[in-house]
This record gives C-alpha cells, sequence and structure tokens, in this order.
C-alpha cells in the first residue's frame, strides 16, 4: 500500500490523499462478519468461553480487553502490534510503553484463547481478531451490549515503544486535544464521547491523575473542576507523591465509582457531578458541544448503547492489515 500510495504522489496531492483513503476504506470494508465461519468455525465460540471465564475469575478484566483493543487500534492499527514482546538487541515494542506496561491488563487472556485456537485450526486466526472479538465478549459479559465484528485482520510485523504517545491520548488531555487525537483517526467527536464511555468499567493508578489533587497549577493545587468530597476520597487513597515524582504507581482507584464493573452509562452521571477521575473525562463537561454530548449520553442509555457498538466496530478497522499483508501469528507475542 505505501508503494502504491507515493506512485500516486506525482500525480498531484489531492488525487494522493484521496487514493490512498479509498484504499484504507477498502481494505477496512473487507473484513467481514463471519470470517471464520468456513475456516475455523468455533473461533468466536472459544474467544467467548476463554473470556467469560477470564472475567468471572477477575471482573476487572472485561476492562483490561476493552481498553488492549483501543491501544491495539490506535497505534498502528488493528494489527495486534500492542502484543509483540520486546526482543534484546531491538528497540523496545509498544507492550513495554509506560501507557502500556504495567497498567495494560488480559494479555493471558488472549494467549489463553489463542492457544485453544490454534489447538484446533493451526495458523488461521489472527491475534488481531481475537484482540477484537474479546473487546465485543467483555462489553457483552460487563455491560449486555452486543455487537457483530467484522473479521478477517492480519497480524503485523512491527511494534515500536516510540509510536505510542504520538498516537493514544493522554489522561491530561483537554476536550480539543481529545478530539483532534481522534479526528486524527478519522473519528468524530461523538465517538470519542461515546468511547470514552468506556471508563465505566475498569480502574486508573493514582499516578494517572494524582496531579489534580496536588499540583495542578500554580494558583490551585486541587483542580477546581473534581468535586471536593470526591477529591477528598481520591487523598486517602493517593497520597502526595515524593516533590518531583508522578505519584503512586501500584494503586488503583475505580474510574466510575457508582458501577465500577457494570458498563453502562452512568459514568456520564457522574461527569456532572465532577466525579470525572481523569482530566481526560472531566474536561468533556468543559465546552458545550462535549457538555451536549454527555448530557445525551446521560439521558438516553439506549441511544449510547448503539453508538457505542458502531463506534467500537469502527475503531477496529483503523488500518488494518488484511488478505496477504502481515501474517498470522502462531503465538500473539511473537513473531512467526
Ligand atoms: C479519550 C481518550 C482516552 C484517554 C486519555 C484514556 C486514558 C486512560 C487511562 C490513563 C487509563 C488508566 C490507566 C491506569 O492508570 O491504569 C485508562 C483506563 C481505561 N481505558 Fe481509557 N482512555 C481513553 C479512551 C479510551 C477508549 C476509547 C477506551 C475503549 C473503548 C478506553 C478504555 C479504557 C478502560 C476499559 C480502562 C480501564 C482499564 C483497566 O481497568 O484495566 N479508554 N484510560
Ligand atoms: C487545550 O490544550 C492546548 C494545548 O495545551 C491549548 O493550546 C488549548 O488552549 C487548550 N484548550 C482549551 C479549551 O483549554
Ligand atoms: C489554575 O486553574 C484555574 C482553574 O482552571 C484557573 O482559573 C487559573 O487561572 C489557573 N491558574 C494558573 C496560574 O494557571
Amino acid at each position: 500500500m505505501t508503494t502504491l500510495c507515493s506512485k500516486l504522489h506525482v500525480v498531484g496531492l489531492f488525487s494522493f490523499i484521496f487514493s490512498c483513503s479509498l484504499l484504507a476504506a477498502a481494505s477496512a470494508a473487507s473484513l467481514k462478519v463471519g470470517f471464520y465461519a468456513q475456516i475455523c468455525p468455533s473461533a468466536e465460540t472459544i474467544v467467548r468461553k476463554t473470556v467469560n471465564e477470564a472475567v468471572w475469575r477477575n471482573p476487572g478484566m472485561a476492562a483490561g480487553l476493552i481498553r488492549m483493543h483501543f491501544h491495539d487500534c490506535f497505534v498502528r492499527g488493528c494489527d495486534a502490534s500492542v502484543l509483540l514482546k520486546s526482543l534484546p538487541g531491538n528497540p523496545p515494542a509498544e507492550r513495554d510503553n509506560p501507557a502500556n506496561n504495567p497498567s495494560l491488563r488480559g494479555f493471558e487472556v488472549i494467549d489463553e484463547a489463542k492457544a485453544r485456537i490454534e489447538a484446533l485450526c493451526p495458523g488461521t486466526v489472527s491475534c488481531a481478531d481475537i484482540i477484537a472479538f474479546a473487546a465485543r465478549d467483555s462489553a457483552y459479559t460487563a455491560g449486555g451490549i452486543y455487537y457483530a465484528v467484522p473479521s478477517g485482520r492480519r497480524d503485523g510485523r512491527v511494534s515500536l515503544s516510540d509510536e505510542v504517545l504520538q498516537n493514544l491520548p493522554a489522561p491530561f488531555f483537554n476536550a480539543t486535544q481529545l478530539a483532534q487525537s481522534f479526528a486524527r483517526k478519522g473519528m468524530s467527536v461523538d465517538e470519542m464521547v461515546t468511547l470514552s464511555g468506556a471508563h465505566s468499567i475498569g480502574v486508573a493508578h493514582c499516578s494517572s491523575f494524582s496531579n489534580r489533587l496536588y499540583s495542578f497549577n500554580a494558583t490551585h493545587p486541587q483542580d477546581p473542576s473534581l468535586d471536593p468530597n470526591y477529591a477528598a476520597f481520591l487523598k486517602t487513597r493517593c497520597p502526595p507523591p515524593p516533590v518531583g515524582a508522578v505519584g503512586d504507581v501500584k494503586t488503583t482507584v475505580p474510574l466510575d465509582i457508582v458501577t465500577p464493573n457494570r458498563l453502562d452509562n452512568k459514568y456520564y452521571s457522574e461527569l456532572r457531578r465532577h466525579r470525572g477521575l481523569l482530566t481526560s473525562d472531566q474536561t468533556l463537561m468543559d465546552s458545550g458541544s462535549t457538555s451536549g454530548m454527555v448530557v445525551q449520553n446521560e439521558r438516553n442509555g439506549a441511544g449510547w448503547v448503539r453508538k457505542f457498538a458502531r463506534a467500537m466496530v469502527h475503531m477496529g478497522s483503523l488500518d488494518v492489515l488484511t488478505e496477504t499483508q502481515g501474517e498470522i501469528r502462531r503465538i500473539c507475542s511473537v513473531l512467526n
């Protein structure tokens, strides 16, 4: 695809962008629901069973797997690059970027599903598809949200830690920066607000938000957009970091304190009460456009569920590899 795009470049910038986006769309369109129906009919069932067992043992796993799909898709497309382990003598892989290590969880669930699938259909089902199925099954167990996942993704052969922070939005971003980060992936502001609803489950480490408690800015040590009672509670969980340090990297706090293990639209009610945990959550109330979407998602739970499902499918189609691109990894954490 790179060569084709650069050849087209000579035709002019407009047709360059146009043709390349057509190509990207064509490759996303070639994902299809039921891709494994003939070649590995039990693939999706095996993933679902593996996810259900893992979530039953640890409800937080659902959150981990949904986040894993996001971190995979925003960095080099949904190609399972997030699963590759760093190799000695090579630049570190995505998995070892501080945005993923140590907080990203669920690797062993993907490995287990992959091993079970390999035993039945060797070399057939990509790790990238397994992540997409696992995120969907997690949304179902944690929120009763169901959607069909188009599949046929292939696994990438490149994973670079350096690419992570250039592509993933940071927890201290404001609404404008979040919108820009999603726009770079071709995703809308409404999709950004809708998918932020994933923070209705799971946890964050104190280090991801303790600046809001102790070192917000020169005049306000505490973020005034944070409900004072909620801030007082958070301070009991996250003690002040030593001067110059980022904060406790071990302790975690639920992203949504009312229904921490239920993927639902209560997250949006909490934002209205100034109980968004990350700056990137509470900032959605800052501007008229995004706060309107928050209110809408809070009032219309069924509408949010439909948008969430659609946005997950869209996110799952970002920059995918298909057909003869990439490979089908035999072990998700290492190249073939
Ligand atoms: C809008 C921009 C986003 C930012 C800035 C962001 C940032 C973060 C941060 C900092 C954490 C906590 C990490 C830690 O301290 O352990 C987190 C957790 C989480 N994020 Fe996001 N995120 C965003 C969007 C998303 C999206 C689009 C999804 C999925 C669709 C998602 C799913 C999750 C989940 C489920 C957790 C909890 C993970 C767990 O408990 O293991 N996030 N996010
Ligand atoms: C958001 O952050 C950017 C970069 O720091 C800044 O230029 C912009 O003014 C901020 N926007 C708002 C609305 O605060
Ligand atoms: C600190 O933040 C508050 C609230 O956002 C703001 O009103 C104030 O101007 C900021 N102060 C500085 C020095 O940036």
